[in-house]
């Protein structure tokens, strides 16, 4: 079993938070007092994207802010996605690691889910960071809303899935603390393929209702 400190505070690494994705998540924790570190394959790009991001965040190569944070988001492509996990195992270790990468392709009738053989991106990384504890979260909000600074909230919520509960708890907490947003847990990492492709249905609507939907679960 892994174990884990989390402050209740954690620094936040995201991996990749020069992408719309990253940096809009690490706009949305900053702005909310979460410490954030952006990392990149540069280290200058990772500053530019931090000092845009403002809120006090600092960016380095993925390495460094891998081994500096309490926590890290993984917000690359997933073409990129077993060779980043797999390079980090030891800087993650320890470490809750946030998923929420969407494996997806696209052809001319739009975005569809893609064959993991590990079932889902979250599983994947888990195999590759086995001192790590692996969350998948955040994989259907989208970087519009999320970089659109004249949105004071995003009226969201986000679907925590996970295996240990001191875990999904902390990214639920985590994703609570954006106005608006609202963390729920959603189920063990088996559980993953379907909300990462669900990705593809949120992409249909969009183009059909030009917009940029969200999930919201009643009853809770
Ligand atoms: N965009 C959305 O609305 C959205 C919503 C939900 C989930 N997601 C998921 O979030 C992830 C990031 O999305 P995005 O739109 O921000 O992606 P992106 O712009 O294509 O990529 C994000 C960053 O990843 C780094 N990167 C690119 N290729 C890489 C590789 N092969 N290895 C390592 N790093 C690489 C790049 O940073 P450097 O060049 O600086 O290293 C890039 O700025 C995706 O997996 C996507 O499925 C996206």
């Amino acid at each position: 079993m892994v174990e884990l400190t989390i402050p209740e505070t954690p620094t936040v690494a995201v991996l990749g938070g020069t992408g719309p994705q990253g940096m809009g998540l690490g706009y949305r924790l900053a702005a909310s007092g979460v410490p954030v570190l952006i990392g990149s394959r540069s280290p200058d790009r990772a500053a530019e994207a931090a000092q845009e991001i403002g809120f006090g965040a600092t960016g380095d190569a993925n390495p460094v802010v891998a081994e500096q944070a309490d926590m890290a988001i993984i917000a690359i492509p997933w073409a990129g996605h077993e060779a980043l996990v797999s390079s980090l195992a030891a800087e993650l270790a320890g470490k809750v690691v946030i998923d929420c990468v969407n494996p997806l392709g696209f052809d001319k009738r739009g975005a569809f889910a893609l064959d993991v053989p590990e079932g889902s991106a979250a599983e994947q990384a888990q195999a590759h960071l086995p001192d790590s504890v692996v969350v998948g979260a955040f994989h259907n909000v989208s970087a519009v809303l999320l970089n659109d600074r004249s949105l004071a909230e995003i009226p969201e919520d986000v679907l925590v899935l996970g295996e240990v509960r001191e875990a999904t708890d902390a990214v639920v907490a985590l994703a609570s603390r954006v106005p608006g947003m609202r963390g729920l847990y959603g189920g063990r990492l088996r559980n993953c393929a379907q909300i990462e492709a669900l990705t593809a249905n949120l992409i249909s609507i969009n183009r059909r209702y030009k917009t940029h939907a969200g999930l919201r679960i009643t009853g809770i």
